[in-house]
């Protein structure tokens, strides 16, 4: 079965975004979303990550309807099931970053990697409050407080935007082996068609539909 599934997703705001989108997603497959800034990428990711309901159609994760009678199902799946990556990150600016990752550890009842954080190239900073690390480490930070939590679908918006070409690839590495060991599935946001072509199917959002590029 299918991890992720939309059937017939239509959204609007000021405008049209988009219109009768179905897709799937299954275990171990990461998906790439491109397109012009506007064109609704964030809208379709929010649709399907349990943020927004869409004007009109489905999204089952495993099976279950996301936006159906019981509003706390949909909830659910967002603590435990899913893993959702801004372009710019909330983390507690109070806290270091071991205890802003343990956090998200703890709340899913899940224990920190360390290899993880080997792999992010963050564990030596891991004492450091937020507000001491540079842009780059904090949206480390936030990914290894994403990854901590197990989810079984990362959502990821433009997750590299503020790294260097070099480190994006780096932190992209990170989320497919994370796909790959834990047989879960990614669905990527990116205006960077060079770093969506890593993604096992890319798709251009473009006069309203999905157009596999
Ligand atoms: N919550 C909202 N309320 C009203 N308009 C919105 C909202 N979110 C996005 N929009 C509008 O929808 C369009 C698509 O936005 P978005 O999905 O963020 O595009 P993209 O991520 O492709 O750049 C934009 O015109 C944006 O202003
Ligand atoms: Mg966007």
């Amino acid at each position: 079965m299918a991890l992720l599934r939309a059937l017939g997703l239509s959204h609007a705001f000021d405008y049209p975004l988009f219109n009768s989108l179905t897709f799937t997603l299954e275990a171990g497959e990461a998906m790439a979303i491109v397109g012009v800034s506007g064109c609704g990428k964030s809208t379709l990711l929010h649709c399907c990550s349990t943020l927004l309901e869409p004007n009109e159609g489905e999204v089952y994760f495993n099976g279950t309807l996301l936006y159906g009678k019981d509003s706390n199902h949909a909830l659910h799946v967002r603590r435990k099931e899913f893993g959702i990556i801004f372009q710019s990150h909330y983390l507690f600016k109070g806290f270091n970053a071991r205890e802003n990752v343990e956090l998200a550890a703890l709340l899913a009842d899940s224990q920190i990697d360390q290899s993880l954080l080997d792999n992010l190239g963050i564990a030596p900073v891991m004492h450091q409050k937020i507000g001491e690390l540079s842009g780059g480490q904090q949206q480390r930070v936030s990914i290894a407080r994403v990854l901590a939590k197990k989810p079984k679908i990362i959502f990821a918006d433009e997750p590299t935007g503020n790294l260097d070409s070099l480190t994006a690839n780096e932190v992209m590495d990170v989320l497919f082996e994370y796909v790959d060991t834990y047989k879960a599935a990614l669905m990527l946001v990116t205006h960077d068609e060079k770093l969506a072509h890593r993604c096992n199917s890319v798709f251009a959002l473009r006069d309203l539909g999905l157009q596999r590029i």
